[in-house]
């Protein structure tokens, strides 16, 4: 692509597309960049400038595979050709998402029973919302419906998504949360921890604040809990030590069911096929998406544990057929970009990958940055890892948020060949590349971390 053609592209974005997560007026001016992304391979992507830069963050932590990947490519083609679509309703179904739904639920094991398919995280966790309020319908317990998330947690961006993820800046000036929706503590040591407090405590403080927060709303309201098994968007934050294990011993206590939001963790990213394997968690719902796909096309599920199945056989049978579904669950084109890109992440024991070369990036990350002066804390698991950044690294204070110290050395990684994504809020720089990452590539991915984190040290301190 040519200057003129890329002027022309740039000025007919601003003009017309609507940009998530963006800020339009100063896009709209002209203020904002506009990065045009015209090709992938491997850990690499690049722009219509010629700029290739390390996709240190696989898209939105969604291309586990890498890009440019052949036999995703193919299987679209081939499903394309033979059946683009046809619906899911009433009973009907299509090769590529029968296979797929067994290898789901065998893979994910836990008592699962079925799949329901959508195309966004945000979307299955709508359906969560839905499943888990009909299910106490049909149990007669038509008042147990709030939803418990926690502060920090990252669920969607919908109506009743954009509620349960608990950050402020997906609620202001949305009329969000929904009433139904409460949030319980952010389980982040370093932030939330007291002094003196060991993690195990910090655990049993977490499940004591769901608890207190069950009973003054009263257990028979409360329906579900949702959580990520790896605390994603709010900041990159694996569980602290006997977290999971406390508070699922809460949620038995009241009967609350346990929705575990797996959009970033399944499929390998923490080293293991699936966080709650990973953790010891019993869901009853799990949410699936980007690396299901790879994000090579747009398909997400919500997988249904036996408690919930059962219930729900029992409502259609006193409800009939249920009033739940989108024209493209279970789309067919979707399904078989699933099929190709989990031949890859099993084939390529991508799981095994995120293990091992998951724990040299944690050990060099630690290496370059626990005593670096700006840098309060590294932290991550498996391909997923976080650096917080502190002004004062003793006292874990922060900086002022009007440095922008985060999105500063986002900036400073990508002027070096990096894509590692300034975590909405807080200084944190988040990282969490492609599945297919290697050893040597993490060298160079650290390596230019390193430049970029001393470069805006340089300026701030
Ligand atoms: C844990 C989690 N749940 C849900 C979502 C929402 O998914 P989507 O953006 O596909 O709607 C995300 C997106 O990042 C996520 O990280």
């Amino acid at each position: 692509m040519n200057k003129t053609e890329q002027q022309a592209l740039s000025q007919s974005d601003r003009a017309y597309t609507f940009h998530p997560s963006t800020h339009l007026a100063q896009f709209a001016r002209g203020e904002a960049p506009n990065r045009i992304m015209t090709g992938g391979k491997g850990v690499y992507v690049s722009d219509a400038d010629g700029k290739q830069s390390l996709d240190g963050f696989a898209g939105l932590y969604c291309v586990n595979i890498g890009y440019g990947r052949d036999s995703v490519a193919d299987a679209i083609s081939k499903q394309a050709h033979e059946l683009a679509y046809y619906h899911a309703y009433v009973g009907h179904s299509h090769e590529p998402v029968i296979r797929l739904s067994e290898r789901i639920i065998k893979s994910a094991g836990m008592g699962m029973q079925r799949v329901y398919y959508g195309m966004s995280g945000s979307d299955a966790n709508e359906t969560n919302v839905k499943l888990v309020w009909y299910y106490n319908n049909v149990l007669g317990r038509p008042q147990k419906k709030k939803i418990i998330s926690r502060e920090r947690g990252y669920h969607g961006s919908g109506l009743m998504t954009g509620s349960l993820t608990g950050l402020p800046l997906f609620h202001k000036a949305f009329d969000l949360p929904l009433d139904p929706v409460l949030h319980t503590t952010c389980p982040h040591f370093y932030l939330n921890g007291k002094d003196g407090e060991t993690e195990e405590e910090f655990s049993a403080r977490c499940a004591a604040d769901l608890e207190a927060m069950i009973l003054a709303e009263g257990p028979d309201t409360v329906a579900a809990f949702i959580a990520e098994p790896v605390l994603g968007t709010g900041g990159i934050v694996p569980p602290p030590a006997g977290y999971w294990a406390a508070i699922q011993a809460v949620l038995r206590k009241y009967d609350v069911l346990l929705i575990a939001d797996e959009v970033v963790t399944a499929f390998g990213r923490t080293g293991a096929y699936f966080g709650s394997h990973l953790y010891d968690i019993e869901p009853d719902l799990i949410t699936i998406a980007k690396g299901l796909t790879s994000a090579y096309l747009p398909l997400s599920g919500v997988i249904v544990g036996e408690r919930v199945w059962q219930v729900l056989e029992q409502g259609t049978d006193e409800l009939g057929a249920i009033g739940h579904g989108w024209t493209y669950s279970a789309h067919p084109v979707c399904a078989a970009a699933a099929n190709a890109n989990l031949d890859i992440v099993d084939g390529e024991d991508l799981t095994g990958n995120a293990w091992e070369t998951g724990a040299y990036l944690q050990k060099s990350l630690h290496e370059a940055f626990d005593e670096h002066p700006m840098v309060g804390q590294v932290r991550g698991v498996g391909l997923l890892a976080a650096l917080e950044f502190a002004a004062d690294k003793q006292k874990r204070t922060p900086f002022e948020p009007s440095m922008t110290v985060g999105a500063r050395v986002s900036a400073a990684c990508l002027a070096e060949g990096l894509i590692a994504r300034a975590m909405p809020h807080g200084d944190i720089l988040g990282m969490a590349p492609p599945l297919i990452i290697t050893p040597a590539e993490v060298d160079e991915m650290v390596a230019m971390v390193r430049k970029a984190v001393d470069k805006v040290w340089s300026e701030v301190k």
